[in-house]
C-alpha cells in the first residue's frame, strides 16, 4: 500500500488480497452507522475481497461469501454487516424487494459490488470505492476511496494510519 490521502479521499496500491482485505477492515470497523460502501470495478477486480474485509471489520465471524446469485446476503456481527451484489440485477424496480432503504437506516453497514442501479439510494454517509487492476488478475490493485457525510474521521485516520504501516 502507499501514497495514502489525496485530495478527493484517499488512494492506495494494494499488492494483494491480503492488504485489500486490511483496507475493508478499517472501513468495516470505523464506518460511522448507516456508511454505504459502493465497490466499484471491472469482472473480478477485487470487490468481494474487499467485501469480505468490511465484514471482517464488522465483527463477522461466518465465511462471507460472494452474493451474486444471491442479489443480497445479510450477517450478524459486533454490528450488522449487509453485502449487496447488483450484478444479476435486471432493473431498477427489482431493488424494492431488497429493502434498502431500512438497512441504511441503522447502525449497520452496507456494501454495494456493481452500485450503478443502486445511486439513486445513496446519500451520505457513504464510501466510493474504485478498484483498478494494474495488468493481468495477479496483478496490484489501485485502490481509491472517496468519502462523502459525517463520521468518517476515525476510517480517514486508519487508511492513513495502514499507509504508514502503523495499522
Ligand atoms: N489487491 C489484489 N491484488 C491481487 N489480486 C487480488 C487483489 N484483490 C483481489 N484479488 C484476486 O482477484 C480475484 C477476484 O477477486 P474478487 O472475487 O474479490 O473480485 P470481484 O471484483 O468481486 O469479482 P466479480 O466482478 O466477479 O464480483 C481473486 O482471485 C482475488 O484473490
Ligand atoms: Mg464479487
Amino acid at each position: 500500500m502507499s501514497e495514502g490521502p489525496t485530495a478527493a479521499g484517499w488512494s492506495a496500491r494494494s499488492r494483494g488480497p491480503g492488504e485489500s482485505a486490511a483496507i475493508g477492515e478499517a472501513l468495516g470497523r470505523l464506518a460511522p452507522d448507516g456508511a454505504l460502501i459502493l465497490l466499484e470495478g471491472v469482472l473480478g477486480a477485487g470487490k468481494t475481497t474487499l467485501a469480505q474485509g468490511i465484514g471482517a471489520g464488522c465483527g463477522v465471524a461466518e465465511p462471507i461469501t460472494s452474493p451474486t446469485y444471491n442479489l443480497i446476503l445479510h450477517y450478524r456481527g459486533r454490528r450488522p454487516f449487509t453485502h449487496v451484489d447488483l450484478y444479476r440485477l435486471e432493473d431498477e424496480s427489482q431493488l424494492a424487494s431488497l429493502d434498502l432503504e431500512e438497512m441504511l437506516g441503522g447502525d449497520g453497514v452496507t456494501c454495494v459490488e456493481w452500485p450503478a442501479f443502486a445511486e439513486r439510494h445513496v446519500e451520505p454517509p457513504w464510501a466510493r470505492v474504485r478498484i483498478t487492476p494494474e495488468d493481468g488478475p495477479e496483478a496490484p490493485r489501485r485502490i481509491e476511496i472517496e468519502l462523502a457525510g459525517e463520521g468518517w474521521e476515525k476510517a480517514r485516520s486508519a487508511l492513513v494510519g495502514l499507509e504508514a504501516g502503523r495499522v
